[in-house]
């Protein structure tokens, strides 16, 4: 407790009402938890952790800690952390350097002293952890591996790996596939479109919205804006920026056929009130954008990093005033536009954005806390790459989450079975 950075350590009760409510809305974490807290599979093990601590990470830091570890943790945004569990986890006895609204350096600085814990394992999201480790070799030197949560930390993982960077094995706990379609899917879009509201309090109804990118994050938020009533449009880019297996046209396609305006972000600026970008790009707003906006615009992004909007630019030439909370008005060329948690992941930015609902984080970090234990277990064993989530885990979050529901999927037969394998019909 001693050694945390917190905000307010007086805040620990207020954080505990909210750890509760998260704990005894996570099924799946609270019974892995329980079966850490037997078989310790962390006995002697320190987990470094770089993710928005907010009462759901509490949750997962909570069953890693029943299961051994001694937790080193800080927040992989400036924005994210909630002071009150922050202080909560420091009064259990995890180490955290975290608080919200902490600068650059400070940011970087809480990084730097979690990574110089030398962890055992690391959970990271967006791999800044994780790339500072491999900066400075030092740190690596207990390492066993690592999991990264996001879309983006698996990209820039994967340039380490081209580029013969990693050393070490790391799970994309990010890819796989249960994780895409609950937490990037339906987390962002509801946690999205909820935090726009409780920002800014407009009616979302007859806005003419504009989600920027159709990947997993960006079709979640556009069917939700639609689902409150909003006129969406869908920006994608005619490029491949994956392993050319998946395009932007192939995405603009399937905006255009799941009902929603398809345009470019020239088109959509003159006419829209809402831009939300989720593309892990930069600078899908530029400034030229900016200036297009109709007065009153409001733009916002749930992309990882805070540079999908050209802030930078805006920055030089228009007048910043803070309005309240997580909006600031930028005035220029005769009108104004709003940014909404500084262009920062808005979803996550305390106090208004709550980040994904506790079932999707009961879902995504069950795969979190399997792939931690799947590290352990097969320590020295697995190759030095970016691996994906084991299937069998993948598949069992899936199937619990549905169990919980009280949901039963037929039984194929075997018949069915050979069926489907066999060639000569
Ligand atoms: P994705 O790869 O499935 O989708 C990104 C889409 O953006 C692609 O379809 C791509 O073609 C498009 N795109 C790229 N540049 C563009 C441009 N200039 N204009 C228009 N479209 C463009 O990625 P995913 O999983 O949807 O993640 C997107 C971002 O959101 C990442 O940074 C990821 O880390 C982050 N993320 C945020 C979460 C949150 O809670 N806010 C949760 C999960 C992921």
């Amino acid at each position: 407790m001693d050694k945390s950075a917190v905000k307010d350590l007086s805040l620990a009760p207020k954080g505990e009402k909210e750890f509760l409510w998260a704990y005894s809305n996570m099924p799946l974490l609270k019974e892995i938890g329980k079966r850490f807290g037997k078989e310790r599979p962390f006995e002697g093990m320190k987990i470094g952790v770089a993710l928005h601590l907010e009462k759901k990470t509490a949750v997962l830091l909570y069953a890693l800690k029943e299961g051994g570890a001694e937790v080193i943790a800080t927040s992989c945004n400036p924005l994210t952390t909630d002071d009150r569990i922050a202080a909560y986890l420091a009064s259990i006895g995890i180490t955290v350097y975290a608080w919200a609204g902490e600068t650059k350096k400070e940011y970087d600085e809480n990084i730097d002293r979690v990574a110089s814990a030398k962890p055992q394992i690391v959970i990271d999201d967006g791999a800044d952890l994780i790339a500072l480790m491999y900066k400075n070799k030092e740190y690596t030197a207990n390492l066993i591996g690592a999991c990264e949560e996001t879309t983006t930390g698996v990209i820039r993982l994967k340039a380490m790996e081209s580029e013969g960077k990693l050393a070490l094995p790391v799970i994309a706990v990010n890819n796989a596939y249960s994780k895409h379609l609950f937490d990037n899917y339906y987390g962002t879009g509801q946690s999205t479109v909820e935090a726009v509201m409780r920002a800014t309090n407009k009616l979302i109804a007859g806005k003419k919205v504009v989600v920027v990118g159709y990947g997993w994050c960006g079709k979640g938020i556009a069917q939700r804006f639609r689902g409150m009533g909003a006129h969406v449009t869908v920006v994608e880019a005619g490029y491949s920026f994956s392993d050319k297996a998946v395009s932007g046209y192939h995405k603009g396609l399937q905006a255009l056929y799941d009902g929603f305006e398809v345009r470019n972000m020239n088109d959509a600026c003159k006419i829209c009130d809402i831009f939300i970008t989720a593309t892990g790009n930069k600078s899908v707003i530029s400034l030229e954008h900016l200036k297009l906006m109709k007065n009153g615009a409001i733009v916002a992004n749930a992309g990882h990093f805070n540079v999908e909007i050209d802030i930078e630019s805006l920055e030089k030439i228009a007048k910043r005033k803070r309005i309240k909370e997580n909006i600031d008005a930028y005035e220029f060329n005769g009108k104004t536009v709003y940014l909404l948690a500084e262009g920062r992941l808005v979803n996550l930015a305390q106090p208004t954005g709550q980040g994904h609902p506790i079932e999707i984080m009961d879902g995504s970090f069950a795969i979190q806390a399997l792939c931690c234990e799947h590290l352990v277990n097969m320590r020295g064993k697995l190759k030095p790459k970016v691996h994906d989530v084991p299937f069998d885990i993948d598949e069992l979050v899936a199937r619990l989450i549905l169990e919980n529901h009280g949901v039963k999927l037929e039984k194929p037969t075997k018949e069915q079975i050979d069926y489907s394998k066999s060639w000569d019909l």
